[in-house]
């Protein structure tokens, strides 16, 4: 089980919003903001990072949409409350009166909406890869100013890899205590097989840092 969201006076909050600040200043295209998180494995801090980067972007009183995208391991439901509600799973389906506005659940944090994963679903991938999910953040981007994925890991499934094609950027989390570094870059390997916009590393649990949370560039 997760933890959050963060509280927007902590310590973490800061990093968070330099991260938001560097993509949004430096790496994402002007007005573009539709970021996916993703990691090689599971448990390196995914659903953490989209949580609280989504947070933040919401307490700086920016509309966002959280987008639980890993419809196979929906943990940032079960963190804000909404296992079991209808979401993407079922927008991808066409299931009738499920327009994403009848979808979005508001959370505790104002300004912040998550689109639940919906389902279950037996054919994760095959959803992901209808033309419905670049629809979907379409009808988004005129209501949010951040879309935020969760998404499921890169290296043992294909899920990531297909919606990394419809986001402006991918944001690679590595857990610095964990991942191995050729880990790391087998996902870094699949994501630019298919032109995914990898924007950068955020480097989870680095002992460098005082705080739990921190980023930087993918080196070399
Ligand atoms: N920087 C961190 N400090 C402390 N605990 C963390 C940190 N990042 C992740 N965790 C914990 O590790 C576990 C796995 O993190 P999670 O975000 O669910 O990973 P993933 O989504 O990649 O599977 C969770 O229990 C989470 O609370
Ligand atoms: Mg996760």
């Amino acid at each position: 089980m997760i933890r959050g969201p963060i509280r927007s006076d902590s310590v973490e909050a800061e990093g968070y919003r330099g991260l938001r600040t560097t993509l949004s200043y430096t790496r994402l295209p002007e007005g573009r903001r539709v970021v996916l998180f993703t990691s090689a494995r599971r448990g390196e801090g995914k659903s953490t990072t989209a949580l609280n980067f989504a947070a933040v972007c919401a307490y700086g009183e920016r509309p966002t949409l959280l987008v639980d995208a890993d419809l196979r391991n929906p943990q940032v439901d079960e963190v804000l409350g909404a296992t079991g509600f209808l979401g993407l799973a079922d927008f991808l389906k066409g299931v009738a009166h499920a327009s994403l506005a009848d979808l979005v659940v508001p959370t505790r944090v104002p300004s912040l909406d998550l689109l639940p994963a919906g389902g279950p679903v037996a054919n994760a991938a095959e959803l992901l890869s209808r033309p419905a999910l670049a629809e979907l953040i379409e009808v988004a981007r005129a209501s949010y100013d951040w879309i935020v994925f969760d998404a499921p890991p890169v290296l043992p499934i294909a899920d990531a890899v297909i919606v990394s094609r419809s986001v402006d950027g991918v944001v690679l989390v590595v857990d610095m205590k964990r991942t191995p570094i050729e880990a790391a870059r087998g996902a870094r390997d699949l994501l630019r097989a298919v032109d995914a916009p990898l924007l950068g590393v955020v480097a989870n649990r680095s002992p460098a840092k005082a705080t739990a949370y921190g980023y930087g560039r993918y080196p070399g």
